[in-house]
């Protein structure tokens, strides 16, 4: 059994104050760039790094499932100042964009040449991760995933040298955060920890994180979902269930799920925890009987009283997709996907490095069952 998780963290609220201090005195950086979106520099938070860093370079035009060429084109203005630190801000998207940045501050060419494990030649430059969706994980993974425009695909870069050095995990920073992107981040969290726990490479330690997360999660996401502004418990139990998750699958590995959100994502835009929330009830149950045992210790984690472990387990799965409609998660069919594309769909999952991690062996043809049952 290994386990790996090297990044510094400092997690509760008002933590980010420390970023200053951080940045200066633990990674000695002096000239730090900042990676974001817009809709971090419209909610204000950006504000809450100018006081501290006032001279920062910012780049702010990172899009969800970020793309290969705004990578590029940012690595290339962003080479010519030379940092010595990326701080990524955000939910999973500029956080991976600024893994992917920090590794091109190193490394000449284009990100799609690093596709794959520890493909870079040098170190990547340190990466400060700050967080500010409950869903990512990714400031505690050594993977940045980025969609490569040409062949419509994500692309997984990764490597040992590609964790955040520090991550700052704020729950203050979710306090203003939508409902929907509440419920979009929480449930691909919640489907983190589900598949880190069912997923083959699944260890006791990732178990522990997985289990943990997924009590916590489900505890808080709907207090959150009704009022995050004012249920600080609720806001401290998202981000720690979602950091957790992350240790979790990221030692594991996530399943078939993520397999089929990350090839709609690539082809269609869709939010990555619309597409998890979706997708994780009918995975679950083609899964089922590949995993009855541990679903149903799962479901029994969460307060479900059933002896018979196929009855638990079906339980829990009628859970998740009770939770995801309460929580406004669209139906599949509301996505415009039509099922003439469910054959591509299912190829590009299936070719996903993660399909072997699933406790079920999953064929294309069970792709193709699975996207026909949730379509409905
Ligand atoms: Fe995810």
């Amino acid at each position: 059994m290994f386990f790996h998780m090297p990044v510094q963290l400092y997690f509760g609220s008002g933590e980010i104050k420390n970023l200053a201090s951080i940045v200066k005195k633990d990674l000695k950086a002096e000239r730090p760039v900042l990676v974001t979106d817009k809709g971090i520099v419209q909610s204000g938070l950006l504000k809450k790094i100018k006081n501290q860093l006032p001279d920062i370079q910012i780049y702010d035009g990172i899009e969800a499932n970020p793309k290969s060429d705004t990578i590029n084109k940012i690595a290339e203005q962003m080479r010519k100042i030379s940092p010595d630190l990326v701080i990524g801000l955000g939910g999973g998207s500029p956080l991976d964009a600024g893994k992917a940045l920090a590794l091109l501050g190193t490394n000449n060419g284009n990100i799609q040449d690093y596709e794959g494990r520890e493909k870079y030649k040098n170190d990547p430059l340190p990466f400060l991760a700050i967080p500010t969706t409950c869903g990512t994980g990714s400031e505690v993974t050594w993977v940045s995933v980025i969609t490569d425009v040409n062949r419509k695909f994500k692309m997984s870069i990764k490597g040992p040298k590609m964790y955040p050095a520090v991550s700052i995990v704020d729950p203050d920073l979710i306090k203003t955060l939508p409902p929907s992107i509440i419920a979009s981040t929480g449930l691909d969290a919640l489907t983190h920890a589900v598949e880190a726990y069912l997923s083959k490479p699944a260890t006791l330690i990732t178990d522990n994180n997985a289990v943990k997360a997924v009590k916590l999660i489900l505890g808080a996401i709907e207090g959150g979902f009704n009022d995050i502004k004012n249920n600080h418990k609720d806001r401290e139990n998202l981000m720690y269930g979602s950091t957790i998750a992350g240790l979790a699958f990221g030692n594991s590995d996530v399943t078939a799920v993520h397999c089929i959100s990350e090839s709609i994502g690539a082809l269609y835009d869709i939010p990555h925890g619309v597409a998890n929330s979706i997708f994780l009830p009918h995975v679950l149950s083609y899964n089922l009987p590949g995993c009855t045992q541990k679903m149903a210790a799962l479901a029994r984690d969460t307060g479900i009283n059933e002896d018979d472990d196929t009855k638990a387990a079906e339980v829990f799965i009628q859970k998740i997709t009770d939770l995801s409609s309460r929580l406004g998660i669209p139906l599949f069919k509301e996505l415009n996907i039509g099922k003439e594309v469910f054959g591509e769909i299912a190829r590009m999952s299936f070719e996903n490095n993660s399909t072997p991690s699933n406790p079920r062996v999953m064929a294309k043809e069970d792709y193709v069952k699975v996207l026909e049952n949730a379509y409905g």
